[in-house]
């Protein structure tokens, strides 16, 4: 599985977002270890707070199949009817989240449909609260 194709899935996994407040549509694809690959959209909800990005959604359902080792994760973002943003990066939360499920060196891998950058993890959220820290 190249970058480029990690990417590509997550532009795919964009077109189930659901986003009728922000109208900002998210699209992930978490690659997990053994070469699976997790899509993941935004989904929104009327309270506002219940909404799940897509970064999330994506390790919800890999965890919920009991997977638990992911090695990358492409993300991409754009308004609505748009073309896409040239770089969505995750929130602070989803990065938090991710680093609870991968190793510092994980790649994040951000871009559009022609140009894409890869970051480590650890670049993203360095000095993380992990579960290291409660030892
Ligand atoms: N969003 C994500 O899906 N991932 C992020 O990392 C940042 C934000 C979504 C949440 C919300 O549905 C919309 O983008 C606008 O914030």
């Amino acid at each position: 599985m190249t970058d480029r194709e990690l990417l590509d899935r997550a532009i795919a996994a964009r077109k189930n977002a659901y986003t009728p407040y922000s109208h900002f549509q998210v699209g992930a694809a978490l690659l997990a270890a053994d070469g699976t690959v997790y899509p993941g959209c935004n989904l929104e909800n009327a309270a506002f707070s219940p909404t799940i990005c897509a970064e999330r959604a994506a390790i919800a359902s890999a965890v919920s199949r009991g997977v638990r080792e992911f090695t990358a994760i492409a993300i991409v973002g754009g308004r609505e009817g748009e073309g896409l943003s040239p770089r969505c990066a995750p929130c602070g939360v989803c990065r938090q989240v991710l680093a609870e499920f991968c190793t510092p060196d994980a790649r994040v891998i951000l871009g559009d449909e022609t140009h894409l950058e890869v970051y480590a993890l650890s670049d993203l959220l360095p000095l993380s609260f992990t579960r290291k820290s409660m030892e």
